[in-house]
């Protein structure tokens, strides 16, 4: 059955290649090609689900399938293989059943939804946020929340936020979030760094820098961080809010892949010490629709009043339609097949990376294995850049990411590569990680033998 159905992807492609098949025109019906291809009409129907799939075609039911208009596009995207783009997967974005959540907003608010509004958010979405926590074991009431435009404003603004514990400086996981980074240099906070390997941080270091730096906050990415894919265990992060107890640090945790979690025992670190010690912010971005810019954060009583007027300066309120609408999501009860839904995709598209990177990568490269989240990194072969590699194979239309941004000067490593697998389809993992093998092996020998090699130009 296999070979047949791809016979007929390949045909139907071929014929929209030479222009026989066009834009919109309708394809053979089911029967004749099955008719045609003397096989059942289930294998065709494979073959066309498989097109659908990959947005070649539409199906009209009780009419038939047709060409999408932009088959152009659709085939040069097809081309493009992305392990870069960190947004979540477009295929599985609820867009009707939101469209129905913003049209009632709209009909149960009214102009409520386009006038300002409450600065700590929507009252009535914080309820529902309250609730969406609970299974993140993030135990809380809605007048500790803040509705934030999206947990980037959180981290900006606590940045310049004076804290209870009237101290100045910010300590961050080194490597780290790039936008947090970028907020830092922009606001000229003074930072230190900590370096965080697959094995985790040095708990004696830390403490070491929580008694002598004048640590404000420590900024830390608990699960499947960005860019290494790296999670704490329990112990540790209870360990580490001790320590911040002990010394009077606040921690700063940036859950934002916390839904993907698969081992439901893990907690946040905010559960071990839930009287504000851990300011927990939660973004929606990777989980759901980043362009309503919703995020949430958990702040102490005491830090409340700075908080809402620092966010009141930058932006008054977060979008109240983008509010409105959210919460009807969440009432209604749909996140929760919603996240059934990705956290398989997003589960079976990081174990395919890592059983292609098994399989091909070179012996003196190594790679993170993260039960799940968007992120693992690939340590090169330390005569190999990942500037170069990123560079090779970008002439290729493989988009990886280079995390020699994602440190602190005195952390810099330059062979260290980035792969997000959020927006990267199933069938191109396997070809894009025997591209990178194939580019990191000529860069390596290159580097070895000192000769050009005729792979390709760089
Ligand atoms: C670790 C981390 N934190 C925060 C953000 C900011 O996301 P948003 O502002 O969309 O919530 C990102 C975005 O990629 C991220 O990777």
């Amino acid at each position: 059955m296999s070979l047949k159905y791809n016979r007929i992807m390949e045909d139907m492609k071929s014929r929209l290649e030479e222009g026989t098949l066009t834009a919109g025109s309708k394809l053979p019906s089911v029967r004749k090609v099955s008719e045609d291809y003397g096989c059942s009409k289930s294998t065709v129907m494979k073959a066309y689900d498989e097109l659908e799939k990959e947005h070649v075609i539409y199906s009209v039911p009780k009419s038939g399938y047709y060409v999408v208009n932009d088959f152009q596009q659709a085939r040069e995207e097809q081309e493009v293989i992305d392990f870069l783009s960190a947004g979540p997967d477009k295929n599985i974005m609820p867009y009707v059943e939101f469209q129905h959540c913003l049209n009632q907003a709209i009909d149960t608010y009214k102009e409520e939804l386009f006038t300002y509004s409450d600065p700590q958010g929507l009252y009535s979405l914080r309820v529902q946020l309250v609730n969406y926590l609970q299974n993140l074991q993030v135990f809380t009431e809605p007048e500790s929340l803040v509705v934030v435009s999206g947990s980037q404003q959180a981290l900006h603004l606590l940045v310049s936020l004076a804290f209870p514990n009237g101290k100045n400086n910010i300590l961050i996981e080194q490597p780290t979030y790039f936008g947090f980074i970028e907020s830092l240099h922009l606001q000229q906070a003074t930072v230190f760094g900590i370096e965080l390997t697959m094995e985790g941080i040095d708990l004696d270091r830390l403490e070491y820098m929580f008694r002598n730096n004048d640590i404000k906050f420590f900024y830390i990415v608990p699960r499947f961080h960005n860019p290494l894919g790296h999670g704490y265990t329990n112990r540790e992060k209870k360990k580490i809010v001790e320590l911040a107890e002990k010394y009077d640090v606040y921690i700063v945790e940036d859950d934002i892949l916390g839904d993907l979690d698969p081992d439901s025992k893990a907690d946040p670190l905010f559960s071990f010490d839930p009287s504000g010690r851990v300011i927990y912010i939660k973004s929606l971005s990777k989980i759901f629709l980043p362009g309503l810019r919703i995020g949430t954060v958990v702040l102490p009583a005491i830090m409340m009043r700075d908080f809402l007027q620092a966010k009141f300066c930058v932006d008054f309120t977060s979008s109240a339609l983008s509010q409105g609408a959210l919460e009807i999501y969440l009432k209604s009860g749909m996140l929760h097949s919603h996240l059934k839904k990705v956290k398989e995709v997003y589960q079976k598209k990081m174990l395919l990376v890592q059983e292609a990177c098994e399989a091909w990568l070179p012996a003196n490269t190594s790679f993170s294995k993260p039960a799940s989240g968007f992120y693992l990194s690939i340590s090169l072969p330390g005569n190999v850049k990942a500037k170069q590699v990123v560079q090779l194979l970008h002439e290729q239309h493989v988009y990886v990411d280079d995390a020699s941004r994602m440190f602190l000067p005195p952390y810099k490593k330059e062979n260290l590569i980035r792969l997000s697998i959020s927006q990267v389809n199933e069938s191109q993992i396997v070809p894009g990680i025997k591209l990178l093998a194939d580019c990191i092996s000529v860069l390596d020998s290159r580097k070895i033998h000192g000769k050009p090699t005729n792979f390709l130009p760089i």
